[in-house]
């Protein structure tokens, strides 16, 4: 029986411009080789994570995890033009031919953005999880082959669009960066992995150690922002609790980030640093630590913050977690990456994926999911992001609306895209 379904196609180096292609297909069209699943996704959700997956594609083989199917009508089946970028959430397993996975019961992780099933090759991981193990993706960072099970009897939440699904779907992913920056990259406990600075200095555990230090966030409004502030507030002793966690935002963002009360202090991208450090920074010496986030706050904020503190605290550092919202072309990046221009303070470049694979190198899978997954349940029980609005879209038709609406910059952070699919 022929079925038409919509994939999402975008224009790698106009990443703003998208394409809803419908294509009709015969199911079911292939019978699946041993050892794999077919995949409807069912739940995507949005954030500027999604542009960031699109902007730096190139670099990290982004595009590649679900290739252009061959049926694509030119000229989008043109790859060097022309791919797909993927969406946490969760899909149906329309087929399985794996021993673990049945027919009907569904998984979260990377998935294509579209109705269209795609087939995994795929092999049983911990923790109740699944890889995938498609020759094509094979350069890809282990964290995005990375797949949780979940069995048919989720069909009911995902059908009645419970909250709990939609914070999987919006907010898990970027909790977990916001977990293992608290839990091990800032952590006492001698479990840090180890982090490339742009000093090339060791990884140690008085870098990790953030006692006493002054915390400032740009774009602190984002989810992954929010949550590990959370963390940082929640999770850590009275004692080496932290004094100041400054937010930074934007007057898009302000109110909300004030609302979420997750910060000490929340000044505006407008003050003059300058005049915030002597506020914040009256009672620490000169010799403290300063840790500045940036989760993607916007153009030039970065390093405006970083020069004016780096000026006055030798002990900084700037912790790149993400880049604003632009469609930025893939030429300028590497223009940017070739000058190699390394600023006067030291800069870490965060890059989540791997650095859980460190962690779960050293303390193992089971005792990292274990803890993640209590941290997770805890701050969704809680609430999850305290303001946060979902907001359910129906089908590709409204994920289209909400990508447009997304690149334009017109989305709150208050607001949760979410779609059913
Ligand atoms: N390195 C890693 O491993 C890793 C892991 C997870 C996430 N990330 C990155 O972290 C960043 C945040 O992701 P998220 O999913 O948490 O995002 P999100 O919730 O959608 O972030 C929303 C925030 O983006 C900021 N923003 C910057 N430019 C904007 C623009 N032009 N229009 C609207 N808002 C803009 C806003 O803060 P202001 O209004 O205050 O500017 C806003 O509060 C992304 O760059 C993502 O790729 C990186």
């Amino acid at each position: 029986m022929a079925q038409e379904f919509v994939i999402q196609i975008l224009e790698k180096e106009h990443y703003f411009t998208q394409h809803h292609i419908p294509l009709v297909v015969t199911q079911p069209s292939v019978t699946l080789d041993a050892s794999c699943i077919r995949i409807q996704s069912k739940v995507l959700s949005l954030t500027a994570n999604n542009i960031s997956y699109a902007k730096l594609g190139f670099l990290f083989n982004w595009w590649d995890v679900y290739p252009l199917p061959p049926s694509t009508p030119s000229p989008f089946n043109d790859a060097s033009r022309y791919g797909r970028i993927c969406a946490w959430g969760f899909a149906e397993v329309v087929a399985s031919t794996h021993d673990t996975v049945a027919v009907g019961s569904y998984i979260w992780g990377y998935l294509p953005t579209g109705t269209l099933p795609e087939t995994l090759e795929v092999e049983k991981a911990s923790g109740g999880h699944v890889a995938a193990i498609n020759q094509h993706r094979r350069g890809l960072s282990a964290g995005y082959n990375r797949y949780k099970v979940y069995p048919a009897s989720l069909k009911t939440a995902i059908e009645a669009r419970e909250d709990s699904i939609a914070y999987d779907s919006l907010v898990r992913a970027m909790f977990s960066t916001g977990y293992l920056l608290n839990r091990f990259v800032f952590s006492q406990d001698q479990i840090s992995p180890h982090m490339e600075s742009s000093t090339s200095r060791t990884w140690s555990s008085e870098a990790a150690d953030l006692s006493n230090a002054l915390i400032f966030c740009l774009a602190p409004g984002s989810k992954t922002a929010m949550c590990f502030a959370h963390e940082l507030r929640v999770t850590r002793a009275e004692s080496t609790r932290l004094a100041h966690v400054v937010a930074v935002s934007s007057d898009l963002s302000i109110q909300f980030v004030k609302d979420s009360g997750e910060y000490s202090t929340v000044v505006s991208t407008s003050s003059d640093p300058m005049e915030v450090l002597k506020c914040i920074g009256g009672g620490h010496s000169t010799q403290s630590k300063v840790v500045l986030f940036d989760f993607g706050g916007r153009p030039g904020l970065a390093e405006k913050w970083a020069s004016a503190i780096s000026n006055i605290y030798e002990k900084f550092v700037l912790v790149k977690v993400g880049s604003g919202i632009s469609e930025t072309p893939s030429s300028d990046i590497l223009a940017i990456l070739a000058r190699g221009e390394r600023p006067s303070y030291e800069t870490i470049q965060v890059n989540a994926s791997v650095v859980r694979e460190r962690v779960i190198a050293k303390i193992g899978s089971n005792i990292y999911f274990e803890g993640f997954e209590k941290d997770w349940a805890t701050f969704k029980d809680s609430g999850c992001i305290k303001g946060l609005e979902l907001t359910w879209g129906n089908g590709m038709k409204d994920l289209e609306k909400g990508w447009t609406a997304l690149c334009s910059g017109k989305v709150e952070p208050s607001k949760g895209l979410v779609y059913s699919l």
